[in-house]
């Protein structure tokens, strides 16, 4: 089971575009995923469930929200499985491919779970100080990894916010794999060393605090690499400003994707209302059918990269 965190510090980059098109692909060749939404903003959530369903069936104890509330207020959560839901409209897109789309929904009130998870933290001395820091950002982590004995699962994909809390942190410290949405600017690749740097920090702590405890195994993140949202394609072919991007990713010593997404706002902004991800609708022809192919070689080149990671 690949455990992957699609994370940027950045908002509005296609973090959830990118996870939402990546599970449906999966799922569409066969495999059964688990999409996990941290982000209070519930985006993934509602490309999956309408805001009339989540409100009736989901809210009151079906979102990644109550299991963080249970965790805050007990030390043995419930397993995350009780939290799990099957959106209906997208399963009903790759019925016969044996694979799923599984998904434990968000919460516009998960912004507070960060302050109660806050005074967990802290403890009378150095020891239970560190103590306390791996026993809350490793929360998520503990969950997913039960997962591997209790479900079967291929991959669990955590759709992450634009920030690094508390709720974030568990994210990575959970995921074996880091996916970098990142739109193609001057700007982003400053973001990306940034991010790149902070998960390196926040490795270096987690490890140096769990040797503490010899049950806690250390955490070693692989990031997969960064996969380029919103490209415009002139004549065909990305512009060549956005190669150059590439190569600056490059310097900095993060993989970059070869395939991307191209910039749509017709075909990316509808559909998440129709509940579809863009890559199960199949056209024999037109830009909606290049935007499918684009993404169906992204989904190749991301599983060619998970098989490389774990060499
Ligand atoms: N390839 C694309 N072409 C055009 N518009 C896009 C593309 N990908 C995403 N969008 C649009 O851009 C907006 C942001 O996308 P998305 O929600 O995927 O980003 P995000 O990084 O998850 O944002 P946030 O940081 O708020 O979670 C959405 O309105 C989405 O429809
Ligand atoms: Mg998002």
């Amino acid at each position: 089971m690949d455990i992957v965190a699609v994370i940027n510090y950045k908002g509005g980059v296609g973090k959830t575009t990118v996870t939402s098109n990546l599970a449906a692909e999966l799922a569409f060749r066969g495999k059964k995923v688990l999409l996990i939404d941290t982000d209070a903003q519930a985006s993934l959530t509602f490309s999956f469930v309408t805001p009339d369903e989540w409100d009736d069936k989901y809210k009151e104890a079906k979102t990644i929200k109550s299991w963080f509330d249970a965790v805050s207020q007990s030390s043995e959560p419930p397993c995350l499985t009780s939290f799990v839901i099957a959106p209906r409209s997208a399963n009903e897109a790759v019925a016969g491919s044996g694979g799923r789309i599984d998904l434990i929904c968000s919460h516009l009130g998960l912004i507070n779970v960060d302050l109660e998870l806050a005074t967990l933290l802290g403890g009378v001395n150095i020891q239970q100080t560190k103590r306390n820091y791996i026993k809350v950002h490793g929360k998520l982590r503990s969950a997913i990894e039960e997962l591997k004995v209790t479900t079967d699962y291929d991959i669990v994909l955590i759709d992450c916010p634009p920030n690094f809390n508390i709720v974030t942190k568990n994210a990575i410290v959970a995921a074996e794999k880091i996916l970098i949405p990142a739109k193609p600017d001057y700007l982003s690749t400053l973001g990306i060393d940034y991010l790149h740097r902070s998960v390196n920090d926040l490795v270096r702590e987690f490890n140096e605090y769990a040797q503490l405890d010899g049950d806690i195994e250390e955490i070693s993140p692989d990031i997969l690499g960064v996969v380029l949202t919103m490209i415009q394609i002139t004549g065909g072919q990305p512009i060549a400003a956005q190669r150059q991007f590439i190569s600056q990713t490059r310097r900095l010593g993060i993989k970059a994707f070869e395939s991307f997404f191209r910039e749509n706002k017709t075909i990316f902004a509808d559909a998440p209302q129709n509940l579809r991800p863009v890559v199960l609708n199949h056209y024999s022809s037109g830009t909606h059918s290049d935007v499918v192919e684009e993404i169906e070689d992204f989904v190749t080149e991301f599983e060619a990269s998970l098989d490389e990671a774990e060499l």
